[in-house]
């Protein structure tokens, strides 16, 4: 592989996870109200907690749906082979949807994990706080698009793709955290 075609994989490889990025910060923007696990306890704790409601989850999901479609939307426009990383447009609508839905999903199996373990709403949990939506939108497009996960993010050097992923996230969601934090969005700056 050329330098050019590696620095082309890796972009598309971040490209096609966009709608799994928006989400989590439009379910802040969105969130409020009713609670998920309607305020119910188990075993003397929250079962997701206050942080987690159904405004938060339906607008965040739209969010990240509307992004992808949009995006695809571009790569048409431009004429462009392969709609930029996401295969057919019918495909690329499920893999927009199990992104989206799934890093909420991921957020609220986070927040599942963190209350079983005693740690409150909104109280720091280094890596699952960071990568729960992550672990969610991988989880689920696998199952649906087990191929395009290979071809996009393991097969022959795509892995690399995958590893600098993750490493942005990590940068990503510091950043984006602190900046809703001063923007008086999010309560804590993580
Ligand atoms: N949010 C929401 N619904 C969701 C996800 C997020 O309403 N499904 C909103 C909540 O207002 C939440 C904020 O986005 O407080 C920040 O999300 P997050 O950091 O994931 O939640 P925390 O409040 O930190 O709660 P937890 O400890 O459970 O992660
Ligand atoms: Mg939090």
């Amino acid at each position: 592989m050329t330098a050019g075609e590696i620095a082309l994989m890796i972009l598309v490889g971040i490209w096609v996870f966009v709608p799994a990025l928006l989400p989590n910060s439009a379910a802040v923007v969105f969130g409020g109200g009713t609670p998920v696990d309607f305020g119910k306890s188990w075993k003397g704790k929250r079962i997701l907690g206050d942080g987690k409601t159904w405004r938060g989850f339906f607008g965040g999901a739209l969010s990240g749906i509307v992004l992808g479609l949009i995006m695809m939307g571009a790569a048409q426009l431009a004429g462009s082979p392969d709609l930029w990383g996401f295969g057919s447009f019918g495909q690329g609508v499920g893999i927009v949807i199990c992104l989206a839905v799934g890093s909420l999903v991921g957020d609220m199996l986070g927040s599942f994990i963190k209350r079983r373990l005693g740690i409150e709403r909104g109280m720091k949990a280094p890596v699952l706080d960071q990568y729960d939506f992550v672990i969610g939108a991988f989880l689920i497009v696998t199952i649906f698009y087990p191929n395009w996960v290979f071809s996009t993010y393991i097969e022959g050097y795509h892995w690399v793709s995958l590893i600098v992923l993750l490493a942005l996230i990590w940068f990503l969601h510091r950043g984006v955290n602190i900046i809703g934090y001063r923007l008086g969005l999010k309560k804590e700056p993580w």
